[in-house]
Formats: C-alpha cells, structure tokens, sequence
C-alpha cells in the first residue's frame, strides 16, 4: 500500500504530462497521423460518404449524404439500402472470417460459448424466421430484456435482419422500469430469461417480467431464454421457450432491404424529467460510425480479440461489443457476471486465458480494482493486451495512472473516449497512433466531428477556452433521429439553445491551453453511478409514489469509487415518523421500482427542502451540503433556517459507497 501511495503522489505534474504513442505501436496503427483529420476539414460529407463506402456493405447506394433541409431532423445516406446484419454476419463468410469466433462467450458460472460467423449466420436466421412466424413485420418493436447471454446478441440481429426495431432493457432494471419501456413504446414482443446469475445467487428475471407484463396488453408473445434454470410460470399461448420455439426454423432467412434511415433500435435513457427518453437510432448513418470508430479508435486487427465489458443494456455495449466489433468481422468477448467472481482476478484471467489484445472499461471498476490492489492483475500474464479505452465517465488521473501502469503494463495507449446515448458513437477520443495523451482529458473531436463550448449567456459561437456546455455544431452519422414518439422533446432538450445552432449533450466542458478537451460532468439533472445514467426526476418520482413521503429531492453526491451515489431528502406525510425502518423501506422501494443501480445510499428526513421563494427546489444547495461544502448565498431561499438543519442531519449520517 505504502508503494502504492508513493505512485500516486505528484499526480498534480502526471496530469499535465504528456503520453506520446509508442513507436512500435504508431508503426502499425490504422491512423498515425493528421491526415483523417485534413480530410475531413477540407470535404467534411466526402469524408463521411468515404466511410459509408468503405466499411459499410450497401444493396443501393444513398443519393445524399447528408439532407439538413428539415433541422434537428438530420437524414444522413437517404436513398442508400442496407441491412446491418448482413454487414454484421453475411458479408464475412466469404472470407477467411467464415469460420472465425464472432462471439467468445463467458458465464459467470464459468460456462463457455464460442460463435463463429458461420454459426452465427444459421443463429440470427433461425431466430429472425421464429420472429416472422410469430407474425413480427418491419416496424413492429420488440423488447429485450436479458442478461449478457449469446441470446441477445442473436435477438438484436435477427431483429435486424428482418427490420424489427428493438428495444433493450436492461437486465440489472426491474419490473417498474421494464414496464414504462415496453408501455412507452408498444412493443408486441418481450424476450426474456428465466433468470441471471449474481456472484453465485438466482436473481429472477421472468418474474420481473410476469409483473410488468400484467400491465402491458400489447405484448402478444414472451419468448424465455432457459439459463439459470429456476423454477418460473409460463403462461399458455403467450410464452414459448427458446430452446423449444427455435428448434424447427429454417437456418436461412433473406436480409430485408432497409432504408439507411429506417429505424434500427430505440434505446431508453434518462432525461431531466421522470420519464426515460426513447432514443432513435437509424439504420445507415449509425452503422458508418460505429464501424469507423471501432477500427479507428481501438485499432481494430484481423487477429485481435477485442472485449469491452460493458453491458449489452447499455449503449456501449450495442455500439462496441456488437455492432462495430462484428460489422468489422472481429471477435468480440462477451462476459456475463461480476468482475470479482469468484475472485478479484476474474477479468484478469479471463485477459490471460483468450488472449485479449484490446480491453474497453469504465473508470468506476478501474477504481475499484485500484481498491482491492495490483496483486490480483499481476497474478496474470496480460501481455497480450496493446490498447485499453476507458468509457461512461471522467477518469480521475489516479485511476487512469493505475490502469496505464498495473493493466496495461506501461506499454498500451489508453482511448479515454467521450461519447453518450445519443450520440451513438465515439465523439471525442484519442486515435491511439496518432494523439498525445493527458490523464483525465478525452483529448480531440473525432476526424469528421465538431465539438465547441458554448456559454449560456451567449447567443452567437463563443470563444472557445472557457468553461460553459459541451456542444456538437455539426450533425454527424450515428446522431440520435428523435425521441420516439415525442419530436417535441427531441427539440426542446438538444436543440432548444442557441435557436438550433448546436446538439447540447448536458456536460460541462473546457478546452485547455492545447486545445484538449476535458469533461468534469453533466450539468443537467442527470447523475452518473458507476457509469450508469440516472435522473434525479426518475428517483424523485419513484420516491414520491410510496405512501408515507409527501416531497422528495434527490442528489448525486460525489463518490470516491462509485463517481457519483444518489443522496435523498423526504418530506414525510402527516402520520408517519423518521425511522431506520422507514428508511429501510424507501431504499427499497425505489430498488423494485427502478432497480438496484437507483438504490439510495442515504434517504434523509427533513421537515422541508431549501426553496426559492418560488417553489424551485435548490438541489445544488442540498449537494454541497451532503458534500460538506458550504451553501454559499442562502438569502434567496424562502426559509434559510433550512439550511442548518439540514447540514445537522447530514453530519450525524454521513455517506459513502464501500
Ligand atoms: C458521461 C455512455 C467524461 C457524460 C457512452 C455523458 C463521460 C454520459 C465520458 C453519457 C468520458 C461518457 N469522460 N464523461 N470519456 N463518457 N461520459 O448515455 O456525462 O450512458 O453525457 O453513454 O456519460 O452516458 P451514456
């Protein structure tokens, strides 16, 4: 631990030093110098119709890169033909891919499963004719609500294949947050699991799923995944198993021609209000991006093996362990469970055992590997691994230092990538033979992206090297289309500032003296736990529908490990007391509701909430004062008497993930 500290102090200097790429690596790279970069300055829709052709497989090619005759409503290769599981699968088994793992899959049972291209390609037909025989057409929505199980890297692309737009959820939400999915988008499937594994424990899946079915009649079919083997109820001519409904389908299943802007997927993400956003994404723009920046950014190989170890629920997980990984013929490590089971080496073993050259995390689980110490990674020969990338969140110096060092072995470039939801692909990233490295900043725009800083009192294109709001001043390929069925919010929450000048992604961002950016966090109110997106409206909603609280706010306090952990204030109802208990319960609650990510580290009972005088909770107010800071100007409020009471109870409690 001493040898440990030693390492870390002096970050102050390590964060302003430089990381060149390594000569050998530069050597070899994709991109190892500016010339992406000049292209896409000089003809910035011949750059992107460029990577269209080149690492997109097109039945019709479009008649317009980009229309912005309707803005925010951005089209990108309108007219062009494409389907994104025939780039994913078909177009490889002509090549020396045909037989190559698609998939490496691992449970965390310790059950093992490899897909090649080939295997891959009878999988997605089977399954994509089962979705055909049970009547599912382009356009219909399915939801997918599962594990990391090859299952749903199956079900996503033989929605694809036949254009059903699909919906995941996932697996870690429960039957709450399933059923406001599948009711905000009217979903006519729902494919699900018997249940999951954690840390050696059944944790029940189809039972979530029976709940929020109950309350969603558009369902007309469920189809159950056979994987933990629990016991669960199957309801007649509604629920088929997988196992028993793919058995007969035919291994062949033609690709439907897709428009490049024909909806691929919706996927959920929290907002600033208590209802999650259903974010569109296309068909042609999307799959361009996230194929470019795979290769791109991870310097993607023939004979790599490249694992990201997020979920497939997430957006990183759809983008980079499924869409661009596979469109670009790679194997792709999929790993169901903990990262620390049995052990704390689990992720490391897995590193040594396939061999992985390019390992993609959050910075949440490097800090908590930095926690438990070296000793479980040097357990392990990594020296198979040339890149990392770190995603989700802010890498704090220290935390980036330790996985350059204790993972990475000194020797590996790390692509500390910014990007979100909406945006689809990376957005600001290093290109790791080519860009400097600084711990902590995401470095530069993507060739082909234009990121600024705008400033809120500011109506004209600021300048540049001062603090204000990350924004994206041109579209590019892989945006978000819309909200699903809410036009009007996709308006309102991106484009609304600056009279539709610029995409504002909620962060907060500087560019420093080198023209670097970094990303401290979001400045909306959105949290971020350990990498997860969370709305303090959806905790406060959720809070607020329990029968003894009358008012709730919530806050993400900042966390050592977790980056941020949500904090909330209750006003009780007449008739009921403060209690652990009661306390206990509200914890709870909000666990069924949401799910165990949203859970409270601390529910705090207080007679009132710091208010302006007109009503507006001061939840920045209450974050400083769980943080310990002091609340500054409180004259504003309607009753500063508040104040001190509740930094009273705050330090009689305090907070803090272990
Ligand atoms: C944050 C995840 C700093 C940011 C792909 C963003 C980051 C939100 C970084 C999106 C990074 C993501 N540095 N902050 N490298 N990457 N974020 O939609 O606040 O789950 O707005 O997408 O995560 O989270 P989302």
């Amino acid at each position: 631990m001493q040898k440990e500290e030693k390492d870390t102090a002096g970050v102050e200097s390590l964060m302003t030093k430089v990381y060149d790429p390594p000569e050998n690596f530069k050597a070899q790279a994709w991109v190892n110098d500016d010339s992406p970069y000049k292209k896409a300055d000089e003809d910035f829709e011949g750059f992107w119709a460029e990577a269209a052709e080149q690492n997109v497989t097109w039945f019709k090619k479009w008649d317009k890169v980009l229309d912005d005759s309707n803005p925010p409503f951005f089209k990108w290769f309108t007219g062009g033909k494409l389907n994104i599981s025939y780039n994913c699968i078909d177009r490889h088994l002509a090549t020396p891919r045909k037989n190559k793992a698609a998939i490496i899959w691992e449970s965390e049972t310790g059950a093992t499963r490899t897909i090649t291209y080939q295997e891959m390609y009878y999988e997605v037909c089977r399954f994509a004719n089962v979705l055909k025989n049970l009547g599912l057409k382009k356009g219909d929505i399915a939801t997918i609500y599962l594990p990391m199980v090859p299952e749903l890297a199956i079900a996503m692309l033989a929605c694809c294949r036949i254009g059903v737009i699909h919906s995941v959820v996932f697996a870690g939400f429960s039957s709450g947050a399933l059923q406001d999915r599948i009711e905000d988008s009217n979903s006519k499937l729902l494919i699900t699991c018997d249940g999951n594994f954690r840390r050696g424990k059944p944790l029940a899946m189809k039972i979530n799923a029976d709940e929020a079915m109950k309350n969603c009649p558009t369902i007309e079919n469920c189809i159950v995944v056979k994987y933990n083997g629990m016991d669960i109820q199957m309801q007649d001519g509604r629920d088929h198993w997988w196992g028993e409904i793919i058995a007969d389908a035919k291994p062949e299943c033609e690709p439907e021609h897709m428009d490049a802007e024909d909806i691929l997927f919706i996927l959920y993400t929290s907002g600033t209000t208590g209802k999650p956003k259903g974010v569109v994404h296309t068909t042609g723009g999307y799959l361009t991006g996230v194929a470019l920046t795979h290769k791109w950014v991870f310097d993607a190989k023939e004979e790599d093996t490249y694992w990201c170890s997020a979920d497939i629920g997430w957006v990183t997980g759809h983008s980079y362990i499924l869409y661009g990984p596979l469109a670009n013929g790679a194997t792709s490590v999929m790993y169901d469970g903990s990262p620390d089971y049995p052990e704390r080496n689990r992720w490391w073993s897995m590193v040594e055992k396939y061999r992985v050259n390019i390992f993609y995390t959050a910075p949440t689980a490097i800090r908590a590997f930095m926690k438990w110490g070296p000793q479980w990674p040097e357990k392990h020969d990594m020296s198979s691994l040339r890149l990392l990338g770190t995603v989700g969140e802010p890498i704090n110096p220290e935390a980036w230092l330790w996985y350059y060092k204790h993972i990475g072995g000194e020797r590996c470039p790390i692509v500390d990538t910014w990007w979100q939801t909406e945006t689809g692909m990376i957005m600001v990233t290093p290109l790791p033979g080519y860009t400097p490295l600084k711990p902590g900043s995401a470095t530069k725009a993507f060739p082909g992206v234009h990121v600024d800083i705008f400033k809120d009192e500011e109506t004209e294109r600021p300048q540049a090297k001062t603090k204000g709001r990350l924004a994206i001043t041109k579209p590019w390929p892989a945006m978000l289309r819309t909200l699903y069925n809410d036009d009007q919010r996709y308006i309102d929450t991106y484009w609304s500032r600056w009279g539709g000048k610029a995409y504002i992604a909620g962060d907060g961002a500087f560019f420093d003296d080198d023209g670097y950016l970094w990303v401290p966090g979001r400045i909306d109110d959105v949290m971020n736990v350990a990498g997860h997106r969370l709305s303090t409206m959806e905790l406060e909603s959720a809070l607020v529908a329990h029968e003894a609280v009358a008012e709730a706010a919530v806050v993400g306090k900042t966390d050592e490990f977790k980056g941020q952990i949500p904090v909330a204030f209750v006003i009780l109802k007449d008739g009921f007391d403060p209690s652990d208990e009661l306390e206990g319960d509200l914890k709870k609650f909000v666990r069924t509701k949401i799910g165990p990510i949203a859970t409270p580290a601390a529910v705090r009972f207080t007679r009132d909430l710091p208010k302006t005088r007109s009503g507006k909770i001061m939840r920045r107010l209450l974050r400083d004062l769980e943080e310990g800071k002091p609340p500054g100007d409180v004259t504003t409020l309607r009753d500063p008497t508040i104040v001190d009471e509740i930094s009273e109870i705050v330090k009689a409690h305090p907070t803090g993930s272990k």
